[in-house]
């Protein structure tokens, strides 16, 4: 199932939008507003969009800078609208023992994408994730959060096959 169902917005940055969202968070209160306003803006609009970040700064009196590394600090916080099917790939110690920087190799090349980041197209994003409580049968991952265990080359296949379909 995709990732973006129901969430979906137009590609281009709806600033009009992000300005209402920001104005209807602000009439409540606003102590301490800045994490949960950038939650309700990924929740209404897929990701937080870069052109947020002046507006929310207005909003809050923080500067520019401080909204940035706020969002840059928390890895829960996308800045690219979301991709269609989103591969995350345990990078713990258990998985990385077992062979997780190999297959992570495959996946990156078999997707075509960089670990972090959603392939131009949108059509999938590769993540990382940092343990699935899987440790015994990996490495794991998470294939629009279905786990998938014990992930060799052939697995890194079929999960390249499925999220192209
Ligand atoms: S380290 Fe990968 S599932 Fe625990």
């Amino acid at each position: 199932m995709s990732q973006r169902d129901g969430k979906e917005k137009d590609a281009m940055t709806d600033i009009a939008g992000i300005q209402t969202a920001i104005d209807r968070f602000m009439q409540s209160d606003t102590r301490g507003a800045l994490l949960p306003l950038l939650h309700a803006l990924q929740e209404e609009f897929g990701h937080v969009d870069p052109a947020a970040v002046p507006p929310i700064a207005d909003a809050l009196n923080l500067s520019r800078a401080e909204v940035h590394g706020v969002i840059s600090f928390y890895h829960d916080f996308r800045t690219e609208a979301p991709a269609r099917h989103v591969v995350k790939l345990c990078r713990a110690e258990s998985c990385q023992s077992r062979g997780g920087a190999a297959i992570e190799a495959q996946l990156s090349h078999q997707l075509g994408v960089a670990m972090g980041h959603a392939r131009k197209d949108g059509q999938v994003a590769l993540e990382p994730v940092y343990c699935l409580g899987l440790c015994a049968i990996g490495p794991n991952a998470l294939v629009d959060d279905r786990p998938v265990a014990r992930i060799d080359s052939a697995r890194v296949v079929a999960i390249a096959s499925e999220v192209e379909a």
